[in-house]
């Protein structure tokens, strides 16, 4: 897979992509990162990228055509399957979309500052705008770079266990149970039992009570959940659990 990040502010980008699951994910040859800086695109003598409104108001807004030049430039050279824009009233970002974009083969992504982009870029250019949430960044850079880790951590390959993507929490709109590690007992803080018993089965039984309990308290929304992941499975393989213990 290949993300092309345009932006006023790459160095902004450089920290993300440079360490861990990502870098790694990079150097294994399983996504391509490129970074592109919309101002060496402006036609402007002075560089410049963004201008006063029109009808007056506070704030610039960043101008068509450096945006349009590399835009078109990139798509001369390869299809894009989205060219997304970032941007606080864009639709939300939620784990399906990061899964059905995880199976893409070339998205662009543009990071929007100021006021935002002269709304013909939006109109013309751009196919799908997302949000990460209802506040509002300094810019589109954070967004994008919490778009994109969404999104390569779900490739095959690129996690160690490659079931631990699968068992995140929201992978079947439930959030992922407590976990534990040593020691069993830390000042008298005990691991529950049913995790040291060795007995698989009472313990998936046990994930999946707790995913649902904590998934009705802190995202009533998503409850019921859709479980056609593989947590139900493992519910079912368990013989099911205390149904009486389960939230309704
Ligand atoms: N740019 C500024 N705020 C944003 C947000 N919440 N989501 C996406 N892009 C943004």
């Amino acid at each position: 897979m290949r993300i092309d990040i345009l932006t006023l502010l790459p160095r902004l980008l450089d920290g993300p992509f440079a360490d861990s699951i990502l870098e790694r994910a990079q150097q294994n040859g399983l996504c391509e990162i490129h970074l592109h800086n919309i101002r060496d695109y402006t036609e402007s003598k002075h560089k410049q990228t963004d201008d006063y409104q029109f009808g007056g108001g506070a704030g610039m807004v960043m101008m068509v055509q450096p945006i349009h030049t590399l835009i078109s430039k990139l798509k001369a050279e390869r299809d894009y399957d989205e060219i997304i824009y970032m941007t606080p009233d864009g639709e939300q970002l939620e784990q399906r979309m990061c899964n059905r974009l995880s199976m893409m083969k070339n998205i662009m992504i543009l990071c929007g500052h100021y006021k935002g982009v002269d709304q013909r870029v939006r109109d013309h250019l751009i196919t799908r705008e997302i949000s990460i949430g209802d506040y509002v960044l300094s810019g589109g850079e954070i967004a994008a770079a919490v778009l994109t880790d969404s999104i390569i951590r779900l490739i095959p390959g690129v996690m160690n266990d490659e079931t631990s993507a699968l068992t995140d929490s929201y992978q079947d709109n439930l959030l992922a149970p407590p976990v534990y590690t040593r020691p069993a007992d830390y000042n008298g803080w005990k691991v529950p039992d049913v995790l040291l018993g060795g007995n698989f089965k009472v313990i998936e039984a046990w994930r999946m009570e707790q995913s649902l309990i904590k998934t009705r308290e802190r995202r009533p929304y998503l409850y019921p959940p859709d479980l056609e992941g593989s947590r139900l499975f493992a519910l079912h393989a368990a013989g099911g659990t205390d149904a009486s213990a389960l939230p309704r």
